[in-house]
């Protein structure tokens, strides 16, 4: 990658003491009684923090955007972005009690850069997983410690395979969901989503519930870029997810509720993933296809082979989506957060709004991805039951 010096600079800083500092200091927090108290404690390496970034910042800011390509960019963006995450999480900046962030520097940096990449002017998911590029086995963090990276690694693992899961089902769309063809992608479909119930399973067992909590999750708040707060980035900002979501059909881009969710995520994906998720928007789901058939054709080999893998990939993902929400969510933040004071449990949250209020729209989404069988919003639970029925060789 073609990188200007001070861009190089800023990196090694990032990759090096911005780590150490941070990792110390979520020592000392946690070695408190009350490991959420932050104002007041490790005051010198907060200064230190703040003012080493500052200063390749303004290097980067008066050597302006040098037209280094857009990996050199993208760079930048993840490092202001990561400096900026870290200021937010040692209460440097708290855009509750601001209403333009103290860093105008590296405010300006990121809405120059993050403007002329077509990105939201912070660091994103892909910034920390899938472009996060390991320099002699190791990749980007804001802590050494050992719970950040299994995080981070298997975030990344999550999503390589959900993506690899979604291109399969989007090669099936240009063969056409009946293709005799289509065998080998449902099933390449299927081992992608296994791979990431064994993932999820691994996090779920292996990460240490307080430390992901008290030293991981929080720098993954909102924080303000200029006036405007923006929120925190979450594994699922690329597009992979949304692309399952479609081609299966359990979500539809005509939902208002489903529509904000994806005209909000839009700037937090690559421009790449943006564009996949375009151009998946314009695409009929296999769903569709298929109960265009089920009729006419339910008893054909043709139809009722194909259905059946489709249906076997919707349960895998129903899988994954419970796995999310009942295990990963509820274990990692829900049962931490509840015994935290109300003022602690605010800012909780990467997306930005009260935690009852999140995990409520996150059940809908659980919800959509599993069919569930509910009438309030839309649910594909009966055209669903109309396919298994067919497969079975019951009345559609
Ligand atoms: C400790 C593990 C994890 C926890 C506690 C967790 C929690 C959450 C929370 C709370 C959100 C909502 C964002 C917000 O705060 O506003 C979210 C979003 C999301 N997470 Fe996770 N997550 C975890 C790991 C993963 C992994 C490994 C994946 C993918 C393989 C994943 C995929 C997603 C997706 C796709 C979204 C966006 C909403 C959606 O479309 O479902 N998460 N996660």
């Amino acid at each position: 990658m073609q990188m200007s010096a001070r861009a190089e600079a800023f990196d090694r800083w990032i990759r090096g003491s911005f780590v150490a500092l941070n990792t110390e200091l979520e020592e000392l927090y946690f070695r408190q009684e009350d490991r959420a108290r932050v104002e007041g404690v490790g005051d010198s390496l907060k200064a230190a923090l703040r003012d080493e970034g500052h200063v390749h910042v303004v290097a980067l800011l008066k050597e302006g955007n040098t037209g280094e390509g857009f990996q050199s960019g993208f760079n930048v963006l993840g490092n202001v972005g990561l400096y900026l995450g870290a200021l937010r999480r040692h209460e440097l900046t708290n855009p509750a009690r601001e209403e333009r962030s103290p860093f105008p520097e590296a405010s300006s940096l990121a809405l120059h850069v993050g403007a002329s990449l077509g990105m939201a002017p912070r660091f994103a998911t892909s910034h920390l997983a899938t472009h996060n590029r390991a320099i002699n086995g190791v990749r980007k963090s804001f802590t050494s410690l050992r719970d950040e990276f299994l995080f981070i690694d298997e975030n990344t693992r999550g999503i390589l395979a959900l993506q690899t899961a979604a291109d399969a089902l989007t090669r099936i769309v240009h063969i056409g969901v009946t293709s005799p063809a289509a065998d080998v992608l449902f099933s390449t479909a299927k081992r992608a989503l296994q791979d990431v119930l064994r993932f999820n399973e691994r996090l779920f067992t292996e990460l240490d519930i307080e430390r992901f909590f008290y030293c991981v999750r929080p720098y993954y708040k909102p924080y303000r870029v200029g006036r405007l707060e923006y929120r925190g980035a979450n594994a699922g900002d690329f597009s992979g997810i949304n692309e399952l979501d479609l081609l299966l059909g359990l979500c539809r881009a005509n939902d208002p509720y489903y529509a904000n969710l994806l005209v909000d995520k839009m700037s937090f994906m690559l421009p790449a993933d943006q564009a996949r998720l375009r151009e998946c928007m314009t695409y009929t789901s296999l769903l569709d296809e298929l109960l265009e058939s089920v009729e006419e054709h339910a008893d054909a080999d043709w139809f009722r082979r194909n259905a059946v893998a489709f249906l076997e990939v919707c349960d895998l993902f129903g899988q994954y989506a419970a796995q999310h929400h009942d295990g990963l969510v509820k274990r990692f933040i829900e049962g931490p957060a509840s015994g935290l004071s109300k003022a602690a449990q605010e800012g909780l949250t990467a997306s930005g709004p009260p935690l009852p209020v999140l995990l409520r729209s996150l059940e809908v989404l659980r919800d959509m991805r599993t069919a569930a069988l509910r009438t309030d919003m839309p649910s594909r639970h009966k055209d669903l039951q109309r396919l298994r029925n067919a497969t079975s060789g019951r009345a559609a």
